[in-house]
């Protein structure tokens, strides 16, 4: 799967099937989060997986009751040093900069899960304190995130998207895309990526009819 199409067709999933996720396969999501651009390569973050029932179902309570999430065999909470941040740079290294980096982290996270035919969701709403407590978590350190991990056990409509003439603008605010703004799409990756797999298509139903003509014709 190209990362084109991981981001295109990954999905926030809210029922699990009962089965374990391979440890290694949980270890490749976190390597994934490693990756991710920091400020000044800070990497100021900590990953926490959980597995155990009573913590998962504690968990599960202090995201405002999301009792759904219980059905995911592990979570990955991921923790924000801001701390860190702050010492290089100030208010915006502890807001912003972490901030970022640790979603920049949990969106690794979500898109190597699904290549590895994992389902996942990106759970903010979430008391924090109370995570805080369940995970004996130091004074400094701030939740981010908690996601959920496991084998899908439901395949949801993919929700609404606008389409990208109505998030684009050229140059400047309100600024005119180039016309025809409807082509807009037809420069997408995706699109690019469709031309080239109906080009191969036709290129073999070519050569296969030519075969057959051959065959049936002959050459005299
Ligand atoms: C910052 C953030 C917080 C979110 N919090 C929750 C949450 O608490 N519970 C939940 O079910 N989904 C949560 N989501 C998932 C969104 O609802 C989901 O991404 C959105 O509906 C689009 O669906 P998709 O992920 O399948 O594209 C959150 C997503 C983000 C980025």
């Amino acid at each position: 799967m190209d990362v084109f199409e991981a981001i295109r067709t990954r999905r926030s999933i809210r029922k699990y099937k009962d089965k374990a996720v391979p440890w290694d396969n949980v270890v490749t999501i976190m390597q994934a989060g490693k990756y991710a651009p920091s400020a000044g390569n800070l990497q100021n973050w900590k990953f926490i997986y959980v597995k155990t029932d009573d913590k998962r179902k504690a968990i599960a309570k202090a995201c405002l009751g999301q009792e759904w999430m219980e059905t995911a065999p592990v979570f990955i909470v991921v923790i924000a040093e801001p701390e860190k941040a702050e010492r290089y740079y100030g208010t915006r290294g502890a807001r912003l900069y972490t901030t970022q980096g640790c979603a920049a982290a949990i969106q690794n996270m979500l898109l190597t899960a699904h290549s590895l035919g994992l389902a996942t969701c990106w759970i903010g709403a979430f008391d924090e304190d109370e995570i805080w407590r369940i995970l004996n978590l130091p004074e400094e350190k701030s939740v981010q995130a908690v996601i959920t991990i496991g084998y899908a056990d439901e395949t949801p409509e993919p929700p609404p998207k606008y389409r990208i003439e109505h998030m684009v603008f050229g140059e400047k605010w309100w600024g005119r895309v180039e016309s025809p703004k409807s082509h807009l799409g037809w420069w997408s990756l995706y699109n690019q990526k469709m031309v080239y797999e109906g080009k191969k298509l036709a290129k073999k139903t070519g050569k296969k009819i030519k075969e057959h003509i051959k065959k049936k014709f002959g050459k005299k």
